[in-house]
């Protein structure tokens, strides 16, 4: 079966979701698993292949001939000028939902979150089909995401056909704002268009906050999230990195900034890490995905800068490392005891 559509065969991809079946979609940011919403078998399957909970809400794609206030009610003002400066881009809205938006596209809740991707294939598509795509990234739920068709094809295997996009330019997914207050708005996943390009836009009267409030709804808030498969640690200076290394000797997968390939023969693998917060964005998932596939045993990632331009690499980073972090830490204690005992008995 050819898995792999060609940019000029928009028409075969629009058929297909006419057709209720599920593809995958590029986008700048990462590439989504897309369907039409209008059809629920079709949103469903959605969550299916990537065994999500359905209570985990999809965002909706828009194109430019299709208009907001058909899929969102009570808009505030400033979402105008926020979907003036940053559509097509990598900026989500959440508000509140139209009736044209079904309960199971948006997990039962009545808000809807809604993009309009800066892809020029996309859009073209999203036209063709005539009504909103749902898509979520094109992962496993709460793995890494997928920056190129052949991501897609690692992730899904035959079970579903993606629409070629060639690599995504911004490599992290889009800022989701929630927009649903008339006096403030709400980041509630970070990304490359930050706070401050927000309140640049939405001007003085209008704050902008940080944070979700409980908001389960977010998947990307959930604590452990973009996970490789192997052990992930993030490592701030030479100790941190020496000490990982007594744990697995060569068998370390590290993603530096700063060390020459050259020096480090006595790791597995070394990834260079771009210096620039564009180019790392757009290397970090491939990267993670690389270091998954090598023969290591651990990956170890180099903290990079801690400015809120980093803010959404620094979010996708402690998710995806939250969990063997926290092993680690008990590893050590689980250590020191030992070390303490051993003394203690020595003593005795
Ligand atoms: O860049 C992106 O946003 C990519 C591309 C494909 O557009 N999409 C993406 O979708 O990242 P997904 O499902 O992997 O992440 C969207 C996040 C989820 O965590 C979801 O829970 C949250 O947005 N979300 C969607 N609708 C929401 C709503 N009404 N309220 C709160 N959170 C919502
Ligand atoms: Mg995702």
């Amino acid at each position: 079966m050819k898995l792999i559509l060609n940019p000029d065969e928009i028409a075969v991809a629009a058929d297909e979701i006419k057709s209720g079946q599920v593809i995958a979609i590029p986008t700048e940011t990462v590439y989504g698993l897309a369907a039409d919403i209008s059809q629920e078998k079709a949103v469903k399957q959605i969550f299916a292949l990537k065994q999500r909970p359905t209570t985990h809400p999809l965002i909706i794609h828009i194109s430019q001939g299709m208009k907001l206030s058909d899929y969102a009610v009570n808009i505030p003002d400033y979402v105008a000028a926020l979907t003036k400066a940053f559509w097509p881009g990598p900026l989500t809205v959440i508000l509140a939902k139209s009736k044209n938006v079904s309960l199971w596209v948006t997990g039962g809740q009545n808000t809807v979150g809604i993009r309009m991707p800066n892809h020029p294939v996309t859009l073209a598509l999203i036209e063709q089909v005539g009504t909103p795509l749902a898509a979520p990234s094109a992962n496993q739920f709460g793995k890494v995401s997928p920056t190129s068709s052949q991501h897609v094809l690692d992730e899904f295997g035959t079970s579903v056909k993606v629409l070629e996009g060639g690599e995504c330019a911004i490599g992290i997914e889009s800022t989701i704002l929630d927009a649903t207050d008339f006096t403030h708005c709400r980041i509630l996943r970070p990304g490359m268009i930050t706070a401050a390009d927000i309140q640049k836009v939405v001007g003085d009267e209008i704050l902008v906050k940080l944070g979700s409030k409980e908001s389960p709804q977010v998947s990307g808030s959930l604590k452990y999230h973009y996970e490789p498969s192997k052990p992930t640690y993030l490592y701030h200076n030479e100790d941190e990195l020496t000490q990982l290394q007594s744990l697995y000797g060569s068998g370390l997968c590290i993603l530096t900034q700063t060390m020459h390939i050259k020096d480090n023969s006595e790791f597995v693998q070394v990834i260079q890490m771009p210096t620039t917060v564009e180019q790392y964005a757009k290397k970090f998932y491939e990267s993670l995905r690389k270091a998954d596939r090598s023969p290591c045993q651990a990956i170890a990632i180099q903290a990079p800068q801690r400015t809120m331009l980093w803010n959404g690499i620094w979010d996708r980073l402690l998710k995806s490392t939250a969990k063997s972090q926290h092993h680690l830490k008990e590893l050590k204690s689980a250590c020191t005891q030992n070390l303490q005992s051993q003394q203690e008995e020595n003593y005795l």
